[in-house]
């Protein structure tokens, strides 16, 4: 099973994955951009404000490629549970806001670049924060967590979660960290049959 925790910056993402790492000790808990060198290439993107926004698209999904190849797959093929904070939706989400303007239709060529080779999540907790909550928690800390671009990305989910209602959870995560925690683990226990 792939399970994979999206939402804007600043969401809670990472703080629930750790939790889901008490909670789930035997699961590969793991995310994107990688710690591989392919994902410190994209980091060095991110820290670079006039970055090429259809470069970054290929760092990121070369990125992707290799967690695929050398966690991901060999992963599920031995039989665990994997958790990734972040996926392929970020893309689909951000890089579709960031190449619009650049060529048309955006989210709909990022995801065909995806589509022959990628592997769908089985199930995708999506934290709901509006903009300016994530901007607050992440304190604008990169080129992507500003209000407004937040805005954007937050209506590419919302056009995701509408077309695949069935593979997304939504989760209300401008409750406490402690009641989020608590839903996603819910919501993962039903699922999960566990
Ligand atoms: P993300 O991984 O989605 O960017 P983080 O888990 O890193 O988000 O959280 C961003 C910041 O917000 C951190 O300082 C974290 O402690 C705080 N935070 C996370 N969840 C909540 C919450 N439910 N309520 C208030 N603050 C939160
Ligand atoms: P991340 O480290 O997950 O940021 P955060 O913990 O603040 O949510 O991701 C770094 C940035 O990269 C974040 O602003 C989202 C962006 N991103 C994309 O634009 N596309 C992608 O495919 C991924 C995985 C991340």
């Amino acid at each position: 099973m792939l399970i994979t925790v999206e939402g804007i910056d600043g969401s809670g993402k990472s703080t629930v994955c750790e939790a889901l790492e008490e909670v789930y000790p035997e699961a590969v808990l793991t995310r994107e951009p990688t710690t591989s060198w392919y994902g410190q290439a994209v980091r060095r993107s991110i820290a670079t404000p006039d970055a090429d926004p259809l470069a970054e698209l290929f760092l990121y999904t070369a990125d992707h490629a290799d967690h695929l190849h050398r966690l991901i797959r060999p992963s599920l093929e031995a039989g665990k549970l994997v958790i990734s904070d972040r996926y392929s939706d970020s893309r689909y989400a951000y890089q579709g806001t960031t190449l619009e303007g650049v060529l048309p239709e955006p989210m709909s060529f990022v995801r065909s670049v995806h589509e022959p080779w990628t592997r769908e999540p089985d199930l995708t907790i999506y934290l709901d924060v509006p903009p300016a909550v994530g901007a607050a928690r992440s304190e604008g800390a990169n080129k992507f967590e500003h209000k407004s671009h937040l805005r954007a990305v937050r209506d590419r989910y919302e056009t995701l979660l509408a077309a695949e209602p069935d593979r997304f959870v939504r989760v209300d995560a401008t409750r406490s960290s402690s009641s989020v925690i608590t839903s996603v683990e819910r919501r993962l226990e039903e699922w999960l049959g566990t």
